[in-house]
């Protein structure tokens, strides 16, 4: 049976987040420079949006370059920036086509105008789309959006729109840059790293993580389907006794 069968349409994840890691080693494998990986990954990206958008799900997240990504090699810095702004505009129109809404999470205005101006214009473009968002992290780390979150609520008790006691964990989610999106239920992230860098701190507080060794550019439809289906084999808990999920399912 191929894996796409075994999917329980029933209990799909809503929300699944995907950490995109391993473009520069798989380039290095086959003796090519780093950023020949990254441009291997963006039909990494095609495969599985269009795989989400195909099972339903509804919001994908990819983290595509991160707040600490900044510091690595000027030369691969401007390639990605580059490689962003020419695959935004190219698969726009492939976007509409699957019925996918762009949009964007992270520290937006420190990217380069020219990839901030295509950004914007393929989120607008692609607005009216309901099949599935997906949401780009770029420039994205999570202590940055706490960061801002707290100094916003900050701002709203001293001016006095809020009082201390009044805030809420609703209150907190309001003021990340997801406050439109379910948390993720299902984080995935390829390459053999076991750890989040930094991405979504506070919504996968409860999400189910999957890791696989294989490398983002090597990651294809397959290779999702598998996430999801250990996501559905799991039995998620929420601090209760297994006893407690049985008789409610009677
Ligand atoms: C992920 O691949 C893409 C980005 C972080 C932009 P890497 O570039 O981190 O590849 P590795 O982890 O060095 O192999
Ligand atoms: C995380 O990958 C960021 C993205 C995938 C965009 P990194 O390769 O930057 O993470 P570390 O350095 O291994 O933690
Ligand atoms: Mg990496």
């Amino acid at each position: 049976m191929n894996p796409l069968e075994k999917i329980n349409k029933t209990d799909l994840p809503k929300h699944i987040a995907i950490i995109m890691d391993g473009n520069g080693r798989w380039a290095k494998q086959q003796g090519e420079d780093r950023i020949f990986g990254h441009h291997e990954g963006v039909n990494s990206v095609r495969e599985i949006v269009e795989a989400a958008a195909e099972i339903g799900i509804k919001y994908l997240t990819l983290y595509a370059f991160s707040t600490e990504n900044w510091n690595r090699p000027k030369e691969e810095v401007d390639a990605l920036m580059e490689l962003l702004v020419a695959t935004i505009s190219l698969e726009t129109p492939q976007l509409n086509k699957n019925g996918v809404k762009l949009e964007a999470i992270g520290n937006l205005k420190s990217l380069p105008e020219a990839c901030y101006n295509e950004l914007q214009e393929s989120i607008t473009a692609t607005q009216h789309n309901t099949r599935l968002t997906l949401v780009l992290a770029l420039s994205y780390s999570s202590k940055w959006e706490l960061t801002e979150a707290v100094k916003e609520i900050s701002k709203k008790v001293g001016s006095g729109k809020l009082k201390a006691e009044e805030i809420s964990e609703n209150t907190i989610a309001q003021f990340l840059c997801t406050k439109a999106y379910p948390d993720p239920e299902l984080m995935i992230r390829t390459s053999g790293e076991h750890r989040i860098s930094n991405f979504l701190l506070w919504q996968l507080a409860y999400a189910e993580f999957y890791f696989t060794d294989k490398l983002w550019p090597d990651f294809r439809k397959n290779d999702f389907y598998e996430a999801i289906i250990s996501y559905q084999n799991r039995e998620r808990r929420f601090g209760k006794t297994s006893e407690q999920l049985m008789s409610h399912k009677k």
